[in-house]
């Protein structure tokens, strides 16, 4: 979603421009930055489209000691110059950008500031013009006036603000958006993703909800919207820049994608012991064997994880688990069993619908879990468990690694909570054989990836539309492999438990329409080669995908065997490549396709 980087202390057009440019990854239609050189001078400068498009518009010699810049993911008003931020007030002394949204911005804007001259339509526009109004009619400082401003703010925001009559401080302020402060030698950098800076510091502060700051080039000052003073510890951040690199693959997803097996065999190494057991934190485990029924929320890819998760748990505990889109439960709440235990799946850890249900099992004293790629995220920080995912950075919007980190993890966690409650036996379900299995399986496929584009080009790319069926733990696969395809290369897609689409959707097969079919479940296997010949006879150009004991002569793509359990680790892989090379094949611009945030951090 929206990024931010600011700094004081040092070349900040250099390093906001090259911290903007490393979250780009997260999506973005317009871009600003504003520079001052402490000298007299500032620059203010905003563009749609790309960041170089926002460099061409300075000059060489328009430099600063300190800066804010960010990129725009547009939610109040279109993309435009107008609405980039940073977004000033009418007497351009202040400076603000702006993460979130401001749910009142209208009710303030009639109340507050019916006289003031407004340049674009955005929220944040209406809160630097109250800054404004409130230092100017209050005589307020500027750390004064944000404060009472944030005190009528409803809604998400990470701020970052300037006051050019005292260019040498950033004031910030966080509520529910990421924002995290680096520290530096004679100069500190305040981002919302630590990605972004990771190559001008390695020491951190996570910022709460609620507090707001005050940093100059040599100290910084935090305390909460009471006035209470925060005295936080930094932390060092160890990660290897190179991993966030795109290395010599065109396209992070696809160097995503590959990563996978070694991302296995890191999970094996991390939660495994010698003897291929789980390695678990045992108060989580215990807790969680404790629980009547586990509910799973998450968005997008991370719920299609959560739908694997729920068959994962109720086979290996015994335990019956609910799935649910955090968007719907954060406002209309399920009923509860009588002992409930809450999973969060997130790879950002920052998703703001799952925030959401979090906060009300905070204040109902349920007891939760994050599973989450980013172990200094909120949604790690505000669950009484967090367990890491360590697929290590996860750049391309489409998830890939992180989808099977997530079920992988899943895999160890219901199978201790399972040996606990006994209802599996070391013998049973060997991890370690069958998270190798999958390691390898994926590996060939990779390998077999000419032949995936091969089909991608002959039979995906010239489609409007395309369907994914699957039967058993096949089917949150086909709604998986459905998302990634239609996220990235434009086909519209649904994924469908093969035999429903007879139930209504059939009616839209004609000749040609792409039907993907996938054929892990021994169970469902007779009645899904069935469903292939229902859609065959309309017109289907079928692609079948099929695990080797399941698998016929004539099937495109044939899986490695493993446990049906673990099937999704393999039978995922050639529908990311399917998407990966339908989006390359179109010339999209496949890590960031559009409309697109990587992390989704307003509801
Ligand atoms: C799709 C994708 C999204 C995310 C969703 C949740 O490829 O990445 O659907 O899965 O926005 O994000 P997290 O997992 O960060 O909570």
């Amino acid at each position: 979603m929206c990024g931010i980087v600011g700094i004081v202390g040092k070349s900040a057009r250099e390093v906001i421009l090259s911290g903007l440019t490393n979250l780009e990854y997260r999506g973005y239609d317009s871009a600003g930055i504003y520079l001052n050189d402490l000298a007299g001078k500032e620059y203010l400068a905003k563009a749609t489209g790309k960041i170089h498009q926002l460099e061409a518009k300075l000059t060489p010699d328009q430099q600063g000691l300190v800066g804010i810049g960010h990129t725009r993911w547009a939610t109040h008003g279109e993309p435009s110059v107008n609405n980039a931020h940073p977004q000033f007030d009418e007497t351009k002394r202040f400076y603000l950008v702006h993460n979130g949204v401001i749910e009142n911005y209208q009710e303030l804007r009639s109340q507050y500031l019916s006289e003031a001259a407004m340049v674009s339509d955005t929220d944040t526009e209406v809160v630097v013009q109250l800054v404004s109004k409130f230092a100017r009619e209050a005589n307020l400082s500027a750390f004064a006036a944000l404060k009472k401003t944030l005190k009528l703010l409803k809604g998400s925001y990470a701020f970052l603000l300037i006051d050019n009559t005292k260019p040498d401080h950033i004031y910030l302020a966080k509520n529910k958006s990421p924002l995290l402060l680096g520290i530096g030698d004679n100069f500190n950098i305040i981002a919302s993703d630590a990605l972004s800076v990771l190559d001008q510091t390695k020491t951190f502060i996570d910022l709460h909800d609620g507090e707001v700051g005050d940093i100059t080039n040599d100290s910084y000052y935090l305390e909460t919207l009471a006035g209470k003073p925060v005295i936080r510890k930094p932390y060092q951040l160890e990660i290897d820049p190179n991993a966030a690199s795109k290395g010599t693959y065109d396209f992070y997803m696809m160097k995503e994608i590959c990563e996978q097996p070694a991302v296995l065999r890191h999970l094996t190494q991390y939660y495994l012991d010698k003897s291929g057991e789980p390695r678990i934190d045992d108060e989580i485990v215990k807790t969680m064997a404790q629980a009547d029924r586990f509910y799973i929320f998450a968005a997008g890819t991370s719920y299609h994880a959560g739908l694997v998760g729920k068959i994962l748990l109720e086979h290996l505990t015994g335990i019956p688990t609910d799935v649910g889109y955090a968007s719907e439960a954060g406002y209309h709440f399920p009923l509860l069993s009588r002992k409930p235990f809450f999973i969060f799946l997130s790879q950002s850890g920052e998703t703001a619908d799952s925030r959401v249900v979090l906060q009300e099992a905070i204040k109902r004293k349920i007891p939760s879990l994050t599973l989450t790629n980013v172990m200094e995220s909120t949604l790690a920080r505000e669950a009484n468990y967090a367990i890491s995912l360590e697929a290590g950075p996860e750049i391309a919007v489409a998830s890939t690694k992180a989808y099977t980190a997530q079920i992988a993890v899943m895999a160890i966690l219901a199978k201790a909570i399972g040996k606990q409650l006994k209802t599996v036996t070391a013998k049973q379900f060997n991890l370690k054989t069958n998270l190798a299995l999958a390691a390898e399986g994926i590996e060939q496929l990779i390998a077999n990836q000419a032949k995936i584009k091969q089909l991608a080009k002959t039979k995906l790319i010239s489609s409007r539309n395309a369907f994914y069926l699957g039967r058993g733990i096949d089917y949150p696969v086909a709604l998986e492999a459905a998302l990634k395809l239609k996220e990235v290369s434009y086909i519209q897609t649904e994924g469908f438990a093969a035999a429903e689409l007879k139930h209504g959707t059939i009616s839209l097969i004609e000749n040609d329409t792409p039907v993907i079919a996938l054929i892990n479940d021994p169970v469902t296997a007779g009645l899904m080669r069935g469903n292939i010949q229902e859609v065959v006879a309309r017109g289907a150009q079928v692609i079948t995908i099929a695990s080797q004991d399941l698998a016929q002569a004539q099937d495109d793509l044939v899986l490695a065997n493993i446990d049906y359990y673990l099937s999704p680790l393999i039978s995922v892989v050639p529908t990311q490549l399917l998407a990966y090379y339908a989006a390359k094949e179109k010339g999209l611009n496949v890590d960031q396709p559009r409309n697109l945030a990587k992390s989704v951090t307003v509801e």
